[in-house]
Formats: structure tokens, sequence, C-alpha cells
């Protein structure tokens, strides 16, 4: 690039692979680097930092950094000033595979570590040598080092970093303590530790003020939240839910991801009485068959999985209970697949995840099975799930028809964005999570509406506007909002 054609701010480009904890790292990544003066670009070509935040849980989703590494290389040739960083995930766990595949990568940083990226692009700008934040392995120290070797990656909130300012995500817990034999999320998020209630009640005070009329919670397994204040007080999810829902101003809360064994009463108690809680609960079973659920160390059966799931519905009328599965992992047969199939037959889920299992090298599962499952068959039994799964969701959408749903407007649907016009399809979500979808002006993203259902597919809603609503009657009317540069989430 010639000084001629250089932006007057440098700009940083930041694709993001994964879940919702890494899109929430990538706004506050480049919250930061905003600080420090840089623009946010969808642009590749045009970035002065180039950053890849990325995810380790399946293998396919690794195969996308380094093939998004291997297209920005000629880049890097073109202008060795580029500065391209990988973060996150991969980054704690595959520091010399990345120098071994990527040697031009100038900047690995773990996932304890993001809070250092202003200061290490800096240096790379400055001296041209690489630079690398990681944080400890979980047997490189004793508990108390390796959690300060993680840390809470939570600074002040930046609202143009969110494609919608009316959600937000708030992180209230990090890591995980579970060590299910097939995931890699202990070693690559560390240790499991629960953020101070009172830094959360602040943090979503501060969303509200920016507009957010929804947070999102997050934690691997947010439903073992529970903060020791060290004077005899503990503050648990259902406590937190309760400071959370007298912050003025917040419509909505919601959490993810639950782990089953971890749904006490007293949260189901909360999400029942708090009005502005969800009343959905993500809750992955990840198989049907104790032989499995022992082999990946879920530490339920599946009689457990079931009582927890009637508890939750008889506990909280009308809950929408969603979940994942992982088939073909380690010696699943036809028979242990088969009792999966039963159960999602029977389990009347809202919808589920499904997922092939990706042996992932440094697990317990992939030192102690063999990933005996041939990948035709993982496929099949995907497929399979994934239909009877398909057919209970448009059972459980059909329901819906001729009854009201409140939704928070999040934007345009897909079929909205396509469209021309002042009135498109938009895109919202009901207090149990359910897509709906409805014709109404754009500028209605961020309000409250009551739309009357009357058709369902498996994945979606259909209905309209309660009349009286589409231009914002109900006083909960935002004004339009610039367009904003997206984080680009592949
Ligand atoms: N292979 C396939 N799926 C996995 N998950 C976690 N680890 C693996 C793996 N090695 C799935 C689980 C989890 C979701 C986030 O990803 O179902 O709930
Ligand atoms: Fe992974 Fe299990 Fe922890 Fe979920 S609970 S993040 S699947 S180890």
């Amino acid at each position: 690039m010639t000084p001629t054609e250089s932006p007057v701010r440098p700009r940083v480009y930041i694709e993001t692979v994964g879940c919702q904890m890494n899109v929430l790292d990538s706004e506050l990544v480049v919250a930061a680097l905003k600080k420090d003066g840089y623009e946010l670009t969808d642009d590749p070509a045009t970035a002065d930092v180039m950053l890849f935040n990325t995810c380790s849980v399946r293998e396919h989703a690794e195969d996308k950094t380094y093939s998004a590494l291997g297209r920005v290389a000629p880049l890097k040739k073109q202008d060795p000033a580029l500065v391209i960083g990988v973060i996150g995930c991969m980054a704690q766990k595959d520091q010399e595979a990345i120098r071994g595949r990527a040697p031009y990568v100038d900047m690995v940083v773990g996932t304890g570590q993001l809070a250092k990226i202003p200061e290490l692009v800096r240096a790379v700008r400055a001296t041209g040598k690489p630079q690398y934040a990681l944080s400890l392995g979980r047997t490189d120290g004793g508990r108390h080092e390796v959690e300060a070797s993680f840390e809470s990656y939570d600074p002040a909130r930046d609202p143009e970093m969110r494609p919608n300012s009316s959600q937000a995500f708030v992180r209230i817990q990090i890591g995980c303590d579970k060590f299910c034999t097939y995931c890699v999320v202990p070693s690559t998020r560390g240790p499991e530790q629960s953020r101070h209630p009172d830094h959360i009640v602040s943090e979503a005070r501060v969303l509200v003020d920016q507009g957010a009329k929804e947070v999102t919670l997050l934690g691997q397994t947010v439903n073992s939240y529970v903060f020791d204040h060290g004077d005899g007080r503990r503050t648990r999810l259902s406590d937190l839910l309760a400071r959370l829902h007298d912050v003025d101003g917040l419509g909505r809360i919601k959490f993810v991801t639950n782990f089953p064994k971890d749904m006490t009463n007293d949260l189901l108690d909360a999400v029942r009485d708090l009005p502005k809680v969800c009343k959905y609960l993500h809750v992955p079973a990840q198989s049907g068959c104790d032989e499995m659920l022992k082999r990946m160390k879920r530490l339920y059966t599946v009689d457990e999985y079931w009582e927890m799931l009637h508890r939750a519905r008889e506990r909280v009328p009308g809950v929408a209970v969603s979940s994942d599965f992982i088939v073909g992992f380690c010696g699943e047969t036809e028979d242990s697949f088969a009792k999966t199939m039963r159960m999602v037959e029977d389990a009347r889920f809202k919808n589920s995840f499904i997922f092939k299992y990706s042996e992932r090298p440094g697990t317990k599962a992939a030192e102690r099975f063999p990933d005996d499952i041939p990948e035709e068959v993982k496929r099949r039994r995907n497929q399979d799930l994934l239909a009877v799964q398909n057919a209970n969701s448009l059972t459980d959408h059909q329901q819906w028809i001729g009854r009201e749903a409140r939704v928070l407007v999040e934007g345009l649907s897909r079929q909205g964005q396509k469209a021309a016009g002042p009135v498109r399809q938009l895109l919202g979500r009901s207090l149990t999570d359910h897509i709906v979808v409805f014709d109404g002006n754009e500028r209605l993203t961020g309000n409250f509406l009551t739309i009357d259902v009357n058709d369902a597919s498996p994945f979606t809603l259909y209905g309209t506007v309660r009349t009286g609503e589409t231009q914002g009657a109900t006083g909960e009317y935002t004004a339009p909002r610039p367009k904003r540069v997206g984080l680009q989430v592949v």
C-alpha cells in the first residue's frame, strides 16, 4: 500500500468462528483496538491488522481457519507491514502447529490473554517480531496459578460493535471443569471461574444505558455459576437473575448453556417467577444411551436427564427446551444410536443441534477410545436424528398457530435482506426463543411487538404484527440506527 492510499485510521478486520463466547470476545477485542485508533473494516484487502478468532471444538472449525490463513498469505507477501493474528481457542491449543503451517502469522493469543492484544499489535508494528501470549496448560501449575493465567476479559463495552444495539452478550463465567472426554474446552478456556455479581450487574446497567433491551448470559455450564463472596455468602445463578431482573430498562434475560446435572429447583423457580427471564433452556443431552454417556463422562444417566426434563416442564409451564447431540462417538453401536433416536422422538425438544463426533487430539476420548465409526455412518446417523428432530420441531411450532408471541425484533430476516421497499420481512424471537418472521418496517428493530402466529415450519413461525403496534404505538419505538460494519462470523 502506498502512503497516499493509506487510510487515515488504521483498519482492523476480524473473522470469527465458533460459539457466542467467541462472538463476544471479538466484539471486545475490536472495541479495545478502536480505543487505540483503529476502525473496523469488513474488507480484508484494506486491513492493516487481520485477526482470526478461532474455534477448536471440531476439526472442521480448525480447517476453516487454516484455509483462511492460506487465503491471506499472498496479502502478507504483498504488504509485509500487514499484521496477522490468530486468537482464541486454537491459538491456546496449537501455537506450534500454527507457527509451522502459517509462519507468516505475527501474533498468537490465547483465550485468556485477549486483553493484551492492543499492546501486542503495537509491539509487532514497532519491532516486526512475532508476539505470543498464552495461558498455562491445566497441568502446568497449581489451580490458582492456572486460573490467574486465564483472565476474564470484560472491559468497557462499545455499543457500536454489536450488529444490533438492543441485544448483548454478558459473560458470567469462564472456563469449564466438567472434562467431558470428547471436549477441548476445559483446556482451551481453562478452569471454571464465576465473575463477581456486582460486576455483571453494573455491566448490564451500562449495556441498558447503551440501548440493550435483552442480555444473554454466557457460560460453558452457565447454571453451575456460583460466586463465593468469601464471607459465607454465595450468589447462585437464580440470585443473579433476580438481581438482573431489577435493572430498569432491561426487558429480557437469557442464559446459555446449561449442564443437565446442575439444573436446580431454585433456578427453575427463578425462570418461572421472573417475567423478564426467557422460558427457554438449552440443556445438551449429547446421547440417549447410558454406555455412551459414561464414556463421554457426562456425569448423568438417561433416566437422570429425563428426571431433569420432567421437573423443568413441571416447574416452568410452557418452557421450551433444546439440546445438543453427538452422533458416531467412539463405540456407538446401532443399538446405542437407536436409544438416542428414541430419546429425541420422545423428548419433544424445541430444536436440537446435532454434531458428528470429531476426535480432538489431547482429549481423554482421543487417548482412550478409537474413533471407530466410519464417516458415512456418522453422516447417516446425523441425517436420521435430524429428520426425527425436525418432525418434532414442526409439531412444536404448529402448536403456536392461532396464538400470540411477544417478540423482540432482531432485524431483517434473510428474505427481508434480499427484498426492497419500506416494508420487508423482519425476524424476532419469542420469550421461548422461537424464531418468528412477519412483515414490518426495519425501523421496528429493537422493539418488543406482539405477533399473531398464523403458520409454522420446523424452523420458523410466521405471523402478522398485532394492529396498533406497527409504528411504535406501544411507546417502545426506537429511532433508526446508522448502518454499521458487522463482525464477520463464519
Ligand atoms: N465432536 C463433535 N461435537 C462436539 N461437541 C463438543 N465437542 C465435540 C466433538 N469433539 C459438541 C457438543 C457441545 C457442542 C457445543 O459441541 O454437542 O454441546
Ligand atoms: Fe465441553 Fe462438557 Fe464443558 Fe460442555 S460441559 S464445555 S461439553 S467439557
